[in-house]
């Protein structure tokens, strides 16, 4: 026998006669077995066994009553953030008992979660980044500068490293060999690890080169993993860049060399130590429904489209910031991009209530992020304009 889930809302700013009419309706509506309400007191009861959403709101919809009543009857049974799914319904009790897998958790402590990090001797002690380099745009080798920062002071990286795919930048020669690139990234991720806060994210805008057969975001990944830093998933930015699809065939029409396109980037996470971020509950700023659309790990983004105005080659949106940041990190976190470039990251850390620090090693890139810091304002999201 499966229990019903009770939700309480509190109804005692409303009309009684519209409580009763929307309890009355909805019980002749759907079948007790799914879902009944009742009225006591001022409180109304919902008991959820499973209910289909999209029948849920047209009903609410087409009842005569106060909107601000039925926006919350529905959004109380919506916010609920774990449930099953059976056809168009949604399972709010009993959903357990139909996964297939049994004992989920004493399972996943048998077969050692994330064996390959637990060994890690990172400290726990967190210490806070010196007031000196604190939302500061940095014009410095990364592999030299972030030696100068103490360990476990970071809460947040975002960045996307140079891909080493001959592109014009400013001050960096983009076409290494591929053993010396690795090396210069390896030795600046190391110290980004390092001043990364226990509990702290590092996430990583990656994308192979795929005309060399490197795939970067797993050997990156297998540095993150023998380094201790636990992966905590991977979204696929989609940028719809339906451009690729009329160049390069490799083998036109032919099984010898057909050569794969790709209209999306990645962007790997992992934490370090531990797979939970402390922060303070009224410092989240990301919504209910950016949460339910965000965890959702393809996100389509269109590319940045200012790259010519600002003066650089291979930037990312804001939007994409915007999601890692408030996915992943509170409002007044320390915020670094350690190849900072135009300084999408730290402009938009500075947005959303965030500290920060950037570091490039082009003295142009840094005035153009110096600039976009200057013009921006809390809560000014651009792509919103
Ligand atoms: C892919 S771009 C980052 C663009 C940035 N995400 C944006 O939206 O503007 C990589 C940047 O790394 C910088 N860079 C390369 N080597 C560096 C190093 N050793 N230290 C610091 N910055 C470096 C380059 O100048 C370039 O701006």
């Amino acid at each position: 026998m499966v229990d019903y889930r009770k939700e309480i809302l509190d109804v005692s700013s409303f009309p009684v006669e519209e409580c009763l009419k929307l309890v009355n309706a909805f019980n002749k509506n759907f079948p007790k077995k799914d879902a009944y309400m009742f009225l006591n007191e001022e409180s109304l009861h919902i008991m959820l066994k499973q209910l289909d959403m999209i029948k849920y709101r047209e009903f609410l919809d087409g009842l005569n009553i106060s909107t601000d009543l039925t926006n919350k009857a529905f959004d109380i049974i919506d916010s609920i953030g774990s449930y099953g799914l059976k056809g168009s319904k949604r399972l709010f009790s009993g959903y357990n008992a139909e996964r297939k897998v049994i004992n989920r958790k004493a399972k996943e402590q048998s077969r050692s979660k994330h064996y390959y990090a637990n060994d890690h001797n990172f400290s726990k002690v967190n210490n806070e980044l010196p007031s000196e380099y604190e939302n500061k745009i940095i014009c410095a080798d990364s592999s030299e500068f972030l030696k100068k920062l103490p360990d476990n002071c970071i809460d947040i990286i975002f960045t996307s490293p140079p891909y080493n795919f001959g592109l014009d930048y400013d001050s960096h020669n983009d076409t290494a060999r591929w053993n010396d690139y690795f090396d210069m990234l390896f030795a600046i991720f190391k110290e980004c690890i390092r001043v990364l806060k226990y509990g702290g994210r590092f996430v990583v805008n990656v994308q192979p080169l795929y005309s060399d057969y490197i795939p970067i975001h797993h050997i990156t990944s297998n540095f993150f993993i023998q380094n201790k830093m636990i992966w905590k998933g991977e979204i696929i930015w989609e940028k719809n860049n339906y451009n690729c699809k009329y160049s390069s065939w490799g083998s036109w029409k032919s099984p010898a060399s057909p050569y794969l396109k790709y209209t999306w980037e990645f962007v790997e996470v992992y934490c370090k130590g531990d797979l939970k971020k402390q922060g303070d509950n009224e410092n989240i700023d990301i919504t209910a429904e950016e949460f339910k659309s965000w965890v959702v790990a393809k996100w389509s983004i269109a590319p940045e489209r200012n790259m010519q105005e600002f003066g650089h080659p291979a930037m990312f949106p804001e939007q994409l910031a915007e999601r890692v940041l408030k996915l992943f990190s509170y409002k007044n976190d320390v915020v670094l991009d350690p190849f900072n470039g135009a300084g999408t990251t730290t402009v938009v850390a500075k947005k959303t209530g965030r500290r920060y620090l950037g570091i490039d090693i082009s003295e142009e890139y840094c005035k153009t992020a110096q600039k976009r810091i200057d013009e921006a304002d809390l809560g000014q999201l651009s792509w919103f304009d």
